[in-house]
């Protein structure tokens, strides 16, 4: 048989933690012999958007099949300023049509960012889990920088960490609103962190993938805006038109980048051409003004904020739980380390086996553990994602009767979402096991071999 040589940069990379981890559910799936688990789990780890592709998307992408010529690289004109005017009239952030470069997902443009641009990256941490791999397969030079405990980066830190580094250019990657808090930063945030870029002129990648999913929507502030000159903004369709498939993403470079355009371009004709036709034709009825995607924006943020805040009360009634309250995404970030000293009575002595011990039997739940978001492997926090539901019955049922007092949300949630409700309460549960086992000789690990606990 053929012996396959791969490359030792391929080797040396680690599956992105979002592979890994629907490997690891395939496998426990199909390994699990008990009953219940046919039944699947409670899905907090995926961070999917529940909801159908928004029908003028879907029908341009119908309309628009049979155009099977390539585009030109940087993405056609049209959708160009249907993003530009996007922009505008959603985050006031007036940039030009040559400034936005359209491609094939958010990640694969921050990959072509991160490949053009020298320099060392600056990493806040917790972080999605796509940025490490690809800066490790590229070999930067990177630093983690922790958030403090609102979750934010801090200015103070931000700086001193740019003075520890020497190189002659820095790549802050700034993820807001933020995947895996939930959190978004405010004008003066903002404003604060420019100070220190501008300063010592560094560079940011502003990855504002979810700022259409902003509860308060006008309280979402775009870094492009606050620091022209300095930022890369990224977005795509895969959030907020919850068409992720789709594979549509653009970049909106800093004021003055004609040359390093032309040098991206470059880099994007040698990688793949130009994004596919069709779904940029698609894209355009997703960027262009209508009411019908406005009243889609509007219902999918309304229904994720009902979501986020009752996984957000949900957990945080459980005893020493922690939780980042989230102003957007459909995710949060709770922390259990409350609960170190059970973990390790129950001999979970890392995050990895903290996700493990979860998804096993009696608990079916998935979440992602802090590992997968580039914190320490014993730090014992978590990201929740809120979306296991049936997104196009959640729509149909929120425009039939919209839920306004308290008690129609919890409603709405219970006819909805009977997963995320369930779920919740299985985490419940396993914290209450966790702690009532931590005494006893039998570990939490141990009831999914049938030995129910006695006391
Ligand atoms: C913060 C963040 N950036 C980028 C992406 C990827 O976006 P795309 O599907 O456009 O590649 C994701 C997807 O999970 C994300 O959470």
């Amino acid at each position: 048989m053929k012996k396959f040589v791969i490359d030792q940069q391929v080797e040396d990379i680690e599956m992105p933690e979002n592979l890994k981890l629907n490997t690891f559910l395939q496998e426990f799936h199909s390994d699990c012999l008990h009953p219940e688990c046919r039944f699947g789990f409670y899905g907090f780890a995926f961070g999917q958007s529940p909801f159908p592709v928004p029908e003028p998307v879907k029908n341009a992408l119908i309309e628009n099949a049979g155009k099977g010529t390539y585009a030109s690289v940087p993405g056609i004109q049209e959708l160009r300023d249907a993003i530009s005017e996007y922009s505008k009239r959603n985050y006031k952030f007036d940039a030009d049509p040559k400034r936005i470069y359209v491609g094939p997902g958010t990640k694969e443009l921050i990959f072509n960012l991160l490949e053009i641009l020298h320099g060392t990256v600056i990493l806040p941490t917790p972080a999605w889990l796509g940025y490490l791999p690809q800066i490790r397969y590229l070999k930067k030079n990177f630093h983690m920088l922790h958030v403090r405990a609102n979750g934010k980066i801090a200015p103070n830190d931000l700086e001193h960490l740019i003075l520890r580094l020497h190189d002659r250019q820095k790549i802050l990657i700034l993820n807001n609103p933020n995947n895996p808090t939930g959190l978004v930063y405010s004008q003066l945030e903002l404003e604060e962190i420019t100070d220190v870029c501008r300063k010592h002129e560094v560079l940011v990648i502003s990855d504002e993938i979810y700022a259409q999913t902003t509860y308060e929507i006008n309280k979402f502030v775009s870094m492009g805006k606050i620091y022209p000159e300095g930022t890369f903004v990224t977005n795509g369709l895969s959030k907020s038109h919850a068409a992720g498939g789709y594979r549509l993403g653009y970049v909106i470079f800093p004021q003055n980048t004609f040359e390093l355009r032309r040098q991206f371009k470059k880099i994007l004709a040698t990688e793949y051409t130009a994004t596919s036709t069709p779904i940029q034709y698609a894209a355009i009825a997703g960027f262009k003004e209508s009411r019908e995607m406005e009243e889609y924006f509007e219902i999918t943020r309304n229904i994720h904020k009902i979501m986020g805040d009752y996984t957000y009360q949900t957990l945080n009634q459980i005893e020493g739980v922690k939780t980042t309250k989230p102003e957007s995404t459909f995710y949060l970030l709770a922390n259990f380390n409350a609960y170190s000293d059970y973990f390790l009575a129950n001999k979970i002595s890392n995050s990895q086996k903290f996700s493990e011990s979860l998804i096993q039997h009696p608990y079916h739940t998935a979440l992602v553990g802090g590992d997968s978001l580039v914190l320490e492997r014993t730090d014992f926090s978590a990201r929740i994602a809120f979306v296991d539901y049936d997104g196009k019955k959640a729509m149909e049922n929120y425009i039939e009767s919209t839920p306004t007092t308290g008690s129609d949300k919890i409603e709405f949630i219970k006819n909805n979402a009977p997963k995320i409700v369930d779920g919740l309460e299985m985490i419940k549960r396993y914290f209450k096991d966790l702690k009532r086992n931590a005494d006893s000789k039998l570990t939490i690990r141990e009831l999914d071999a049938g030995k129910a606990l006695s006391k």
